[in-house]
């Protein structure tokens, strides 16, 4: 088993896991063992999920989700240096968006730089009143490459994303909601109940029908609407066979909670 160091892991009952990122004294900037610990937890849920149905990914304290890429472990790094450190920062994206299982970001402090992508990469995003959102990296030389510049876009739209991106400038969870960034704002000290509270009403439904149905809206939004229809049965008819399906209908009509297993 691998040893994680820099997020930690707590479960929440049997289906719900809470991923916390967790360099508090460095406003949980993303460091390179981060981002592997971040690549392995994931792929391991991914290969793998057993009885979990949903993740939530929060920072530790309150200061900060994530405030980017570790500017202390990039000082003096030469450009091969570079390039070799994002290759498993790209990945670290591409796990987070792979990621079958339903993902819910709760935002808990500042979101800046690739903090701000790692939301971004999430399913969706609730976030603590007081946060403060960038996607700062043009401010410092820098631009955007974990996914900041198609995940922004896609969210709030072209004009308001290049705004952002352009200018680096913060903002808040209000007018990231406002923009459709994030879908909901907490005061600090509800924000991982609320965000439970949606795991839970997740992880209570069929796991099978929500991935498939998480796949065919992620997938599909990026295809021709033809495409994304024809994409949809096929992941229908994945769910179709299934035990749950039966349960589900048999529950209803014998006026019952469905016990859902994941078969
Ligand atoms: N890399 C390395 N260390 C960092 C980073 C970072 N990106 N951000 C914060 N830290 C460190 C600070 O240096 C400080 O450490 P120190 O006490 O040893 O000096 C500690 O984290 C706490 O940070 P403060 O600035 O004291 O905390 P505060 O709550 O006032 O502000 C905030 C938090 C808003 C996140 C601020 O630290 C900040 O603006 N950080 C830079 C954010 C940024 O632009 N990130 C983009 C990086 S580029 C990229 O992601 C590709």
């Amino acid at each position: 088993m691998t040893e994680l160091d820099t997020i930690v892991i707590t479960s929440h009952g049997d289906h719900v896991a809470v991923v916390t990122l967790n360099r508090p004294e460095k406003a949980n900037a993303l460091n390179t063992r981060m981002a592997r610990d971040l690549i392995a937890w994931f792929e391991a849920a991914t290969l793998d999920p057993g009885p979990l149905r949903c993740v939530v990914l929060t920072g530790a304290g309150q200061k900060a989700f994530c405030a980017g890429g570790d500017l202390a472990e990039r000082k003096d790094m030469t450009d091969a240096a570079w390039a070799a450190q994002h290759a498993v920062f790209e990945r670290m994206a591409r796990a987070l968006l792979g990621c079958p299982l339903p993902l819910i970001a709760a935002v808990n402090g500042a979101a800046f730089g690739g903090g701000c992508e790692i939301a971004a990469a999430c399913d969706f995003i609730y976030a603590a009143d007081h946060v403060r959102f960038a996607q700062s990296e043009v401010t410092l030389g820098i631009m955007p490459g974990a996914g900041g510049t198609q995940n922004l876009p896609r969210a709030m739209g072209q004009r308001r994303a290049l705004e952002l991106i352009l200018t680096g400038r913060p903002f808040s969870a209000e007018e990231a909601m406002r923009w459709g960034l994030v879908n909901a704002v907490f005061p600090v000290d509800r924000l991982l109940d609320e965000a439970l509270t949606t795991a839970e009403r997740i992880a209570a439904n069929a796991p099978i029908a929500a991935r498939q149905a998480k796949q065919s809206v992620v997938r599909g939004m990026q295809m021709s609407l033809a495409d994304g229809l024809a994409f949809e049965i096929e992941a229908y008819n994945r769910m179709v066979p299934t035990e749950d399906r039966r349960e589900g209908v048999n529950a209803f009509n014998e006026k019952r909670k469905p016990a859902f297993h994941g078969r």
